[in-house]
């Protein structure tokens, strides 16, 4: 099988996969081809000293080539699916995922895509792309079946994480399942693609949506003097119909920031509102500037030229994985602010050309990820403010 994409979800699919098929891994990324063939994983939860097995079993190689993918009897499409600089829907990985397969397949296969993405892609996007770049007119079986990979999580992975999926045949969708049953232990037909490709965008939707309403509350119990953590914990004794969200510095990653856009494009391109969805995305990127405003009160309201340390900027706790961290408009803020800033992270190390900086002798510092390898008690030595927006450090001052 080939698997177009060999980030956080093909990889991982791939190390799955491995056990039972012999998987072709293909990323247009050389840099990262080299190093998985070296068995070298840059993805947590892909263990290398698997990936060295798989390799010299054969079962898994990866490529940078088209044609190696030519024998495949199943493609996953795993790729970015980003939004464009004017916040729309950018399908143009998807595309030319759609041209590898089209250019290099002739026999008809099983395409899944697991990229997520506005209900509609597979049937009125992949399938037509695929057939336009096929020499050979060649009638595909396609299926969406969206990832729900969340990395770095330890109790929940793609064995025991219900898999939705959906064919545009009767065909397409039993030899999903016969697919995905190899590995995954719930597997959940739904009636067509797009409700499939809708309970995705919904998924993080509703977390978006969830977590800019407990930022917004945080803003309100601190308003009146009130604990957020508390209030929360307390409301949380309701033992049906409540969900405990914490508040943060903003959403992060490849998902939450950006999938809720797609729901809230497609649903406008079609007449229906999605207010609710567009003002959560805002109140999120307000975060950042709320918890710089609160940090430049409680220090006599001007941070010109005080030491800031900025500690984690991964968008979330143990990965690496800074796509569209809150970190970056923190900071952003506090420079705009007149503040020196530095920023600590010992599992992120270097980012944006700048390295990881001690975390000590700040007047200073934000939390913004707190990682488990990082100790709290030196959190709390580094500057005498110290600012939690994670809620996980006592003693410290915080949302
Ligand atoms: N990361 C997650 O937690 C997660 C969870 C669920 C769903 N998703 C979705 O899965 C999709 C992939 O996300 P990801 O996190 O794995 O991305 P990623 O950036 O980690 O990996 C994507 C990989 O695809 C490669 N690539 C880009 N264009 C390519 C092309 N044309 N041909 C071959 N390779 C190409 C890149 O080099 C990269 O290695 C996205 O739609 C995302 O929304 C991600």
């Amino acid at each position: 099988m080939a698997i177009i994409g060999q980030g956080y979800v093909g990889l991982t699919v791939s190390a799955f996969a491995a056990e039972f098929f012999e998987v072709v891994g293909f990323d247009n990324n050389s840099m990262v081809v080299d190093m998985l063939n070296q068995g070298q994983s840059h993805i947590e939860g892909v263990e290398s000293s698997d990936l060295k097995k798989w390799i010299s079993a054969g079962r898994y190689k990866a490529t940078t080539r088209g044609q190696d993918i030519a024998d495949a009897d199943i493609a996953v499409i795993a790729v970015p699916t980003p939004l464009t600089r004017d916040r729309i829907p950018d399908l143009a990985f998807i595309e030319a995922a759609c041209r590898t397969i089209g250019t290099h397949i002739e026999k008809s296969i099983l395409v899944i895509n697991e990229s997520t993405s506005y209900p509609g892609t597979l049937r009125d996007f992949i399938r037509p792309t695929i057939e336009k770049y096929s020499e050979t007119p060649v009638v595909h079986r396609y299926a969406i079946s969206p990832e729900r990979v969340d990395p770095g999580r330890g109790d929940f992975n793609q064995k025991n994480t219900p898999r939705l999926y959906a064919g545009l045949s009767p065909e397409a969708s039993k030899q999903t399942r016969d697919f995905y049953s190899k590995f995954c232990d719930h597997l959940v037909e739904v009636s067509s693609p797009e409700v499939a490709e809708a309970a995705k965008l919904f998924e993080n939707t509703f977390r978006q949506v969830n977590i800019a309403l407990v930022n917004e509350f945080a803003q309100i119990a601190h308003a009146l003097g009130i604990s957020v953590y508390e209030t929360l914990d307390a409301a949380n004794t309701k033992p049906y119909g409540f969900m405990k969200f914490t508040p943060s510095a903003g959403v992060g990653g490849h998902c939450i920031p950006v999938d809720p856009t797609y729901l809230a494009a497609v649903a406008e391109e079609h007449g229906a509102p999605a207010t609710f969805i567009r003002r959560a995305n805002e109140v999120n990127l307000e975060m950042s500037e709320y918890i710089v405003r609160r940090v430049a009160a409680d220090n006599g309201g001007n941070l010109q030229g005080k030491t800031v340390l900025v500690v984690g900027v991964a968008y979330k706790p143990n990965v690496a994985d800074v796509r569209e961290t809150a970190a970056e408009l923190v900071i952003g803020h506090l420079r705009n602010q007149g503040a020196v800033v530095s920023w600590h992270d010992d599992v992120v190390s270097r980012w944006k050309g700048e390295s990881s900086a001690p975390l000590e002798g700040a007047d200073i510092t934000v939390v913004v990820t707190k990682h488990d390898s990082v100790d709290e008690k030196r959190i709390l030595s580094s500057a005498p403010y110290v600012f939690d927006t994670t809620g996980k450090i006592r003693g410290a001052k915080g949302l």
